[in-house]
């Protein structure tokens, strides 16, 4: 491939956490965010290992925070292509605010559309998608306010959660919830706490798999299947990948063996789990790579429980990143798996 001018548009923790602040003094909004909301953003060991590994191919390579400054950094740039990983700060679209600015002015960017990332942000919308092709996704309602909540047809237990967060961000332990009680408190906490509709939804309590996919069209590859052990969390885990599985009980210095790669299951099992996440991609009209969030119902069929079109690439092995876990697997190196998406995205571009 050709040496290329590569922009690497991330959302530093650091980043967001200026952008908050400036926010913060025009809103002259009171209060600390909880504690897990910077949690998406990008620690500088991510930022530098993908732009060392997009070096390592031979390209020039510059950073920019995906802010409301990229379209400077863009002009003065110019890159031949935009390696997306920036999450965004606030509101629905803003995973999709880097690669909006990259089609306006006609520069490639890796991954997915604008309309995509949007879509895949919201829990909601994205499993209506599914469910209209036929993808099994478990049952629930969306509550935009307050007023009348009303969970009839739902059966317990739920999980309740932000509807457009990632990262666990506001997926706490306590999402799981019982009884109807429990649920209406839990449903008015988190619109309060988190500033946006909340998404109820049936507990799925099979078995739980995410299977990281790499290309497009023909030419998609399942990586091998990533298995969640509940049984290595703390016995009062409710079971769940949540916040404090994810950030607190797990941690660099203390990992935890949470994933198995490839997934101890039979050949049925793993055939579904790729069908899935390959009809997910495809109807989703996802590009380049993506993680998909799968765990079994009570029958044991697999169901999609959300898609991440930007998905974690955390590089070091103790940190349990399952998109760069699955890529071992599979063999490929941490430099291997970034230039893989940003050459799927050329191969999509016609750029050689
Ligand atoms: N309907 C459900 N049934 C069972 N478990 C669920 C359900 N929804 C969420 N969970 C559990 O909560 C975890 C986090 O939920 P989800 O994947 O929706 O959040 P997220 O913050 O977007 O995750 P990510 O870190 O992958 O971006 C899941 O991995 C799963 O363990
Ligand atoms: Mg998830």
């Amino acid at each position: 491939m050709k040496r290329l001018n590569v922009l690497v548009a991330y959302s530093s923790k650091e980043g967001l956490r200026k952008e908050f602040d400036e926010l913060h003094c025009v809103r002259e909004d009171d209060g600390e965010p909880p504690p897990d909301f910077f949690a998406e953003g990008d620690s500088s060991e991510t930022i530098d290992a993908v732009m060392e590994a997009l070096r390592s191919a031979g390209h020039d390579v510059k950073g920019a925070e995906g802010n409301s400054y990229f379209l400077e950094s863009l002009e003065k740039t110019r890159p031949d292509i935009v390696f997306n990983i920036a999450e965004g700060l606030t509101g629905d679209l803003r995973e999709a605010y880097v690669p909006m600015l990259c089609e306006r002015r006609g520069i490639p960017f890796t991954g997915s559309s604008p309309l995509t990332l949007g879509i895949c942000l919201n829990k909601a919308r994205t499993k209506e998608i599914l469910s209209y092709y036929g993808i099994s996704v478990s049952p629930f309602k969306t509550f935009h306010d307050n007023s009348e909540i009303d969970l009839s047809g739902l059966r317990y237990p739920l999980m309740i959660k932000p509807v457009s967060e990632g990262s666990s961000k506001g997926v706490f332990e306590d999402s799981f919830v019982e009884s109807e009680d429990e649920a209406v408190e839990r449903i008015k906490s988190k619109i309060e706490k988190y500033r946006q509709p909340v998404i109820a939804e049936e507990f799925l309590p099979g078995d739980e798999f995410t299977a990281a996919v790499l290309g497009n069209g023909k030419n998609t590859e399942v990586l091998p299947i990533v298995s969640i052990d509940f049984d290595k969390l703390p016995s009062c885990s409710k079971r769940i990948y949540s916040y404090e599985a994810k950030w607190i009980w797990d941690k660099p210095e203390r990992p935890i063996e949470i994933f198995k790669c490839p997934a101890k299951i039979s050949e049925n099992l793993r055939k579904s789990i790729e069908d899935i996440a390959r009809k997910a991609f495809a109807v989703l009209d996802i590009r380049d790579w993506c993680r998909v969030d799968i765990r079994l119902d009570s029958a044991g069929t697999p169901n999609v429980i959300e898609i991440n079109p930007l998905p974690g690439i955390l590089p070091k092995p103790e940190d349990n990143s399952c998109f760069p876990k699955a890529a071992r697997a599979a063999g490929y190196s941490y430099a291997e798996m970034i230039n893989m998406a940003l050459q799927n995205s050329c191969a999509r571009h016609g750029i050689r």
